[in-house]
């Protein structure tokens, strides 16, 4: 089935709870995770939240930044993502949702199963998708196996009781702790491990500096024990960078983990190149990384020059491509 990447985002208590168990709205995350919230709200097509989620909080569900907004408009989307609320029942009318931000972003309503809602969402051009709750979105978008990626900050508090964060049982993988503010940010990544690991090579594609012009890309090196060598993303130092160039650019070359390494990358390493005069394929064969795992095929550029692919193969190396993940690469690059 196609659907969209999800994200499953919330803010919990040391205990796990989504809120406390009174009617007043319960803001669990400091000011810094609000705002990084925020960015990701802005990385996102739709943002998709239950009705009891409305009842409970009335919340906007908008890019609040000014420069996020004007950052998404030159990209040519929507100020804010499309609001989706999930929902069988009645809503108020006049909830926030359906009153405010109008000229930002449309609101819709839909109900069925976390596959059909995905499903009528893919249909509708929404490729990154942001869950944000709550309890029980988040149990059955998760119990579906629908989920790809939970990011979850912890707030310094215990609350002792209310909604919870919930899935049915399933292993996560760790790819990102950071504190943020008084709140620490903990990422996993759900799926097998090369769909995980393309999926974050995908999203820091999304990270690029935009361009008229070139593509953007993103970049992941991990080793044969799953440590992650080196990341990277197109123009990340420098207005030529290539994703791959730049990844392996942090990597001792004499490095013995390369070997047994295998690099994520949302486009087709290139084989020829204008800009520079190494390709990366060149970079990955020099490095000795004999697996290459890549969501989309790059569309030729010198018409009759050998694909990155044929050059890698060629050279023996193992090219997977996961054309499932095509579209969450191609993202950042719908203007070309
Ligand atoms: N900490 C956080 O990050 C965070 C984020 C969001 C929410 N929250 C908290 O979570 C609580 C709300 O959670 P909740 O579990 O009560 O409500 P919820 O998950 O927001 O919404 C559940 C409701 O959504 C509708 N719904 C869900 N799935 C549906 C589907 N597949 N098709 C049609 N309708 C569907 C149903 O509403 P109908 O009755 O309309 O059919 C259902 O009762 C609040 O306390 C809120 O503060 C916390
Ligand atoms: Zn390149």
């Amino acid at each position: 089935m196609k659907r969209p990447h999800v994200l499953a985002s919330a803010a919990v208590s040391i205990d796990g709870f989504l809120d406390d168990d009174t009617p007043d709205r319960l803001v669990l995350s400091g000011p810094a995770d609000l705002d990084r919230v925020d960015a990701e709200r802005a990385g996102v097509d739709a943002i998709l939240v239950g009705a009891g989620t409305v009842r409970a909080d009335d919340p906007r569900l908008l890019v609040r930044s000014e420069r996020r907004r004007a950052d998404r408009v030159v990209r040519g989307l929507d100020p804010s993502p499309l609001r989706v609320v999930l929902s069988a029942g009645a809503l108020d009318p006049h909830a926030r949702v359906f009153t405010e931000g109008r000229e930002l972003a449309d609101t819709v309503v839909l109900g069925g199963t976390p596959d059909e809602v995905l499903a009528r969402l893919a249909d509708q051009g929404v490729v990154r998708l942001m869950v944000e709750g709550g309890a029980a979105v988040h149990h059955d978008f998760l119990a579906a196996a629908v989920v790809d990626e939970i990011q979850l900050a912890v707030a310094p508090r215990l609350v002792g009781a209310g909604p919870r964060f919930t899935g049915a049982p399933a292993h996560a993988h760790l790819v990102e702790t950071r504190r943020v503010g008084a709140d620490v940010l903990l990422r996993y990544r759900l799926g097998d491990a090369d769909g995980r690991w393309l999926a974050e090579a995908c999203t820091l594609a999304e990270r690029c500096p935009p361009s008229p012009s070139a593509f953007s890309v993103g970049c992941v090196v991990v080793g044969a024990d799953g440590t992650v060598l080196a990341t990277g993303y197109s123009r990340r130092d420098h207005v030529l960078d290539h994703a791959e160039e730049a990844a392996l650019r942090d990597v001792d070359p004499d490095d013995p983990r390369l070997a047994g390494a295998t690099m994520y990358t949302s486009l087709e390493p290139c084989g020829q190149r204008a800009s520079r005069p190494v390709p990366c394929t060149q970079h990955i064969l020099d490095a000795g990384i004999g697996r290459v795992v890549m969501a989309w095929r790059e569309p030729p550029v010198f018409v009759g020059a050998p694909s990155g692919v044929a050059r890698l193969a060629d050279a023996g190396v193992t090219v997977v491509e996961r054309p499932e993940f095509t579209e969450l690469a191609r993202r950042p690059n719908r203007h070309r």
